[in-house]
């Protein structure tokens, strides 16, 4: 009897040791086929190509003897640490200018210039997850339930409004346009943005600040992200938040993407000096709230279809 137990206890810790064996074997493999590892393998053949060994022999040799590293920007300012570079090989380099992705270097480098990946980072104007070292994990696409994502390309300069406050000196004509169009559809009737305006809807002033996972998706078909929730309540508030006195506004795509914009670069956050962004001296912040009638709140023709939602 008690032998039988014995053999079965020793054929149960044979099972378990070699279970583990396998889980160990299966981490080593996984870890060498980290996707981030081939872009680098891959990277690291294409500057062997670009540089030439006589030119300067350290650098060539020290490129050829390289192992897979993981890169990282640590940025005490927005208590970052990002990896894009991991992937993003060639972002400042002039040699992958034209390469695909994601080695490519950056499709505006005057702006790499004054805004060095060292110091800024790339989150800061392109959101997304600065830890990850996979394409899945960074974000690139919404991640269902997690609702942080990259800035899609046409609300980029949500971004700069964070820092700039000059929308013309920096050429930012899609702040520029979204602010104009914010105070001739009248939000200011409803909404506060630094103490212009009125108190019927939420005040503004820190809408970009605003948790992402604060927000009901119930309604949102473009994915779990913030940029969508705007966009989608711009296009049709009272579907996106049922029973909002938000009449739907008659504008383009294009000109909703502007006030998307323009609302995702109102933040209160504080950088600074080294991240402040100065303005020219002359320069004073337009008033938004200077044409604004009384917000009328009985439904408008065509929003029928909501009463008593
Ligand atoms: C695991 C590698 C990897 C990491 C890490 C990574 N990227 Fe990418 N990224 C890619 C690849 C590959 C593409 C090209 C995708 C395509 O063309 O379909 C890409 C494309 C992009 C694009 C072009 C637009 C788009 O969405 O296709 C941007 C912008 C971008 N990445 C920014 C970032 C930022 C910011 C980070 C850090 C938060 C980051 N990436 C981290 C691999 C990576
Ligand atoms: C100062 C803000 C800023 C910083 C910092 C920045 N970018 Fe960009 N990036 C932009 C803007 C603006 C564009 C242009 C978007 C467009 O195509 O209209 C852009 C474009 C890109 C694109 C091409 C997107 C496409 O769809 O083709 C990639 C890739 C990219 N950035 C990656 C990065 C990575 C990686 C970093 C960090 C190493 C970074 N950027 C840092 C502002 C920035
Ligand atoms: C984290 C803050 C921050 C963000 C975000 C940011 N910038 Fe800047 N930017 C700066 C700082 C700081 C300088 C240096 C300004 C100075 O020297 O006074 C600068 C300089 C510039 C300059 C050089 C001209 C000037 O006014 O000094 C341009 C152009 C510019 N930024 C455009 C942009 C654009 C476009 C975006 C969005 C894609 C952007 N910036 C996003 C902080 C930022
Ligand atoms: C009749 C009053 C009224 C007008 C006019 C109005 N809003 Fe609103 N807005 C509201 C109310 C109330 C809410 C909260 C319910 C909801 O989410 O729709 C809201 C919500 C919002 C939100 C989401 C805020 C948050 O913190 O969740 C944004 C952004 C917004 N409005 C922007 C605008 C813009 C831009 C305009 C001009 C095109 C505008 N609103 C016009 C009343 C108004």
């Amino acid at each position: 009897m008690e032998k039988a137990v014995l053999r079965k206890l020793t054929t149960f810790c044979i099972v378990c040791g070699l279970a583990c064996i396998a889980l160990l074997g299966m981490t080593v493999i996984r870890d060498g086929q980290r996707e981030w590892k081939d872009y680098q393998q891959e990277y690291k053949e294409m500057l062997l190509k670009k540089i030439k060994r006589d030119a300067n022999p350290t650098f060539y040799d020290r490129v050829a003897a390289s192992e897979p590293e993981i890169r990282q920007v640590v940025i005490g300012e927005f208590k970052e640490i990002e990896r894009c570079t991991t992937c993003h090989l060639g972002i400042d380099d002039p040699l992958f200018a034209g390469e695909k992705q994601p080695y490519t270097t950056h499709p505006n480098p005057e702006l790499m210039k004054h805004h060095p990946v060292e110091k800024f980072g790339c989150t800061i104007c392109h959101g997304g997850q600065g830890q990850a070292t996979t394409f899945y994990g960074s974000s690139h696409s919404t991640i269902p339930n997690w609702p942080i994502t990259l800035v899609s390309k046409g609300l980029m300069q949500s971004r700069c409004g964070y820092c700039h406050k000059d929308y013309e000196a920096i050429g930012a004509d899609r702040l520029v346009k979204g602010r104009e169009l914010y105070k001739e559809m009248h939000c200011a009737g409803c909404h506060k943005i630094d103490d212009q305006g009125g108190g019927v809807g939420p005040d503004l002033s820190a809408f970009a600040d605003k948790d992402p996972g604060g927000f009901d998706y119930n309604y949102v078909e473009g994915g779990h992200s913030k940029q969508a929730w705007v966009i989608e309540h711009f296009k049709d508030p009272k579907k996106v938040s049922p029973g909002s006195p938000m009449s739907r506004p008659a504008l383009s795509d294009e000109q909703i993407e502007y006030l998307a914009t323009y609302v995702l670069s109102l933040t209160r956050r504080e950088f600074t000096r080294h991240y402040t962004a100065k303005a020219k001296a002359d320069f004073v912040p337009p008033k938004l709230d200077d044409v604004v009638p009384e917000p009328d709140l009985s439904p408008a023709a065509g929003d029928e279809e909501d009463a008593g939602r």
